[in-house]
């Protein structure tokens, strides 16, 4: 969602608020701005509709000295992109500026009441009417800054992350979280504030995360004050922060997204490292074998996501009833926490998500614990809400992703999830060695093998000039395969913006075969596996109704090449791993269809890469 950065120190704010909303861009993108306190003691807002650069060019002529600032990125919620809707927004008197990321829930009540005391609004958003309430409070109560955003957070209903400074205070951001993220990097007299560490790694490793429901002091003269809205001092733990800057560029890629597709092999290394061991004999995931008897003795894992990270649970629920005999659920995040689900102390919960953010994943997690089920992440966001909010996880660790279309971390999952399998198995004792031995030497020849599946780059990009033209594309798996074909296909329609569908390929008789014609590509993945014969006469009657099939196929495919009209040939790995390898010529082909049609492969409209609003 939007994305939030602060400075305030010893040096000049607006070119450390500028980089750090380039770095944050990923996060929301249809306007940005900042507010600086001027060396003269004055107050400006700078904002505007469009990207980073747009503000930058916006700003040539004007006044963005000072040493204390706040810059805003953002994804509109409340109120469509324009100059005005952007933050930060400006108290009635311009005396304070907030940025802010999350609802306000209960705006519309405060602005009524906020009204009828004489302000007056700007804009259509919550915001505005979060900073309008800081400043009734302040200016009829004669408290500071810091105590009147502590009293209006307690007349607020919502989800925030905010940011406020005020005109004359050289020295100080007031900073607030609940449900939406805010970190703090500390410096040699001079503070970070940032909704994730992108921004600040450049400055310093030290960071403070700040907890749900805490607000910060940020004062250059003095230590960092972090309490709870009821004043309750909270402790300040600074932990190191473990990211590199090269992690953050594109490294000569055209875009990010190619970047993290080409990351892969090399991310999957990082996956696996210290897990399982040299001789393929074991997998020691710790955060699984610490809890074990939750996990043998679950009455159910539920698997709870959104998008791409809900795909990836899909593969979970194959890999785990498969190799463990668990039963396994999978729940959007979204309806999980609305419908009221049955949840068992004996459940087990596990919570995928790449950001670590994503509102719905969050409360869903919450719903979760309150019903007394153990809670496990899959997170890749070091020190994220969602990682810090479970009883035990394991990381991913592919690094930042920063392409809004999620690559590398999809396969990340998958990877992990293998191995969250294949450890209870070993535990059950359900796996015999020799199959444990197979999956364990195929996850240490993922890397080589997605290597070899990303040479396919120059045929899929031949391919993808065929397929511009198309309005709808259907992708078909089964088994295994049937959550990577999902993933095709939403890979496809977020960056291309070309509406694709996902069926399990059998069903497609059931309904969507009314839709092929001699215009319709289909992907098909038909690798090797125990329903291949299925597949193929599933591919076979979408031939005989014209469909212009592209098949994904292993490397001694006979049949499947016989028929189909492109063949995308991939090497074999165990059937349950194929997901990961069958990924990569979906990723390449969704990403080079969106170059062609001129897209913005790294944002493309209306998404944002962390959803932390409902
Ligand atoms: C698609 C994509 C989204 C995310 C979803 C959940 O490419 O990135 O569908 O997967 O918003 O995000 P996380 O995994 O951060 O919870």
């Amino acid at each position: 969602m939007c994305g939030i950065v602060g400075y305030v120190g010893k040096r000049e704010a607006y070119p450390i608020l500028i980089k750090g909303l380039h770095r944050l861009e990923y996060r929301g993108y249809d306007s940005a701005g900042v507010a600086v306190v001027s060396s003269g003691g004055s107050l400006n807002v700078y904002k505007c509709r469009g990207k980073v650069c747009d503000l930058e060019n916006y700003t040539k002529d004007k006044d963005v000295s000072g040493t204390v600032g706040i810059g805003h990125t953002r994804w509109a919620t409340h109120g469509e992109p324009n100059d005005v809707n952007a933050h930060p927004h400006y108290s009635e008197s311009k005396n304070i500026a907030l940025i802010h990321n999350g609802i306000i829930e209960n705006y519309a009540v405060l602005k009524d009441a906020l009204i009828e005391n004489g302000y007056t609004f700007q804009s259509c958003t919550d915001t505005e009417v979060l900073v309008q309430l800081i400043e009734y409070i302040k200016s009829t109560t004669g408290v500071s800054l810091f105590e009147a955003v502590q009293a209006a957070l307690k007349r607020v209903v919502g989800a925030y992350a905010i940011a406020v400074i005020e005109k004359g205070n050289y020295d100080e951001i007031i900073a607030a979280r609940k449900s939406s993220p805010l970190v703090v990097g500390v410096g040699d007299g001079e503070f970070f504030l940032a909704s994730d560490a992108t921004p600040i790694v450049e400055y310093t490793d030290k960071v403070v995360y700040i907890n749900d429901g805490e607000m910060a002091r940020i004062n250059r003269h003095k230590p960092l004050k972090v309490v709870t809205l009821d004043n309750q001092e909270a402790e300040i733990g600074i932990e190191k922060l473990e990211m590199s800057i090269s992690q953050l560029e594109k490294g000569g890629y055209p875009h990010f997204m190619l970047k993290e597709i080409h990351e892969q092999p090399r991310t999957i290394v990082d996956c696996i490292r210290g897990r399982v061991t040299p001789d393929g004999e074991n997998v020691v995931l710790s955060g699984v074998l610490a809890n074990k008897e939750k996990f043998l003795n679950a009455r159910r894992i539920i698997f709870v996501a959104c998008g791409t990270s809900w795909h990836a649970a899909l593969i979970g629920e194959h890999l785990i009833e498969d190799m463990c005999r668990i039963p396994v659920e999978v729940e959007y995040a979204s309806e999980f926490r609305y419908r009221n689900p049955v949840i068992y102390p004996d459940d087990v919960v596990i919570a995928v998500s790449q950001s670590g953010e994503t509102a719905d994943t969050l409360a869903a997690v919450e719903v979760a614990k309150q019903n007394g089920a153990f809670i496990f992440g899959i997170c890749n966001v070091v020190g994220s809400s969602i990682a810090r909010a479970t009883d035990s996880g394991a990381y991913i660790h592919v690094g930042p992703e920063i392409g809004v279309a999620s690559t590398k971390a999809f396969t990340g999952q998958v990877t992990v999830m293998a191995m969250v399998a294949m450890t209870l198995a070993k535990e059950k004792g359900i796996m015999s060695q020799d199959e444990f031995r197979e999956v364990a030497k195929g996850l240490q020849a993922l890397p080589s093998l997605v290597s070899q599946a990303l040479k396919l780059d120059e045929q899929i990009l031949d391919l993808s000039k065929m397929f511009t033209y198309a309005h709808n594309f259907i992708y078909l798996g089964r088994g295994y395969n049937y959550p990577a074909a999902l993933e095709g296909a939403l890979k496809l329609k977020e960056i291309s913006y070309i509406h694709a569908e996902g069926y399990p390929a059998a069903e497609m008789k059931h309904g969507p075969i009314a839709l092929i014609d001699s215009e319709m590509p289909v992907v098909v993945l038909a690798t090797a596996n125990n329903i291949y014969d299925k597949t193929v006469s599933n591919i076979q009657e979408i031939k005989a109704r014209g469909g212009r099939i592209i098949a994904v196929v292993s490397e001694n495919d006979t049949r499947v090449k016989d028929i189909a009209d492109y063949c995308i040939t991939v090497p074999a790995a165990p059937e349950c791993l194929m997901p990961v390898v069958v990924s990569v010529p979906l990723q390449l082909l969704a990403y080079y269809i969106a170059v062609h049609k001129g897209r913005d492969v790294d944002q493309p409209r209306n998404l944002a890469k962390s959803v932390t609003v409902e």
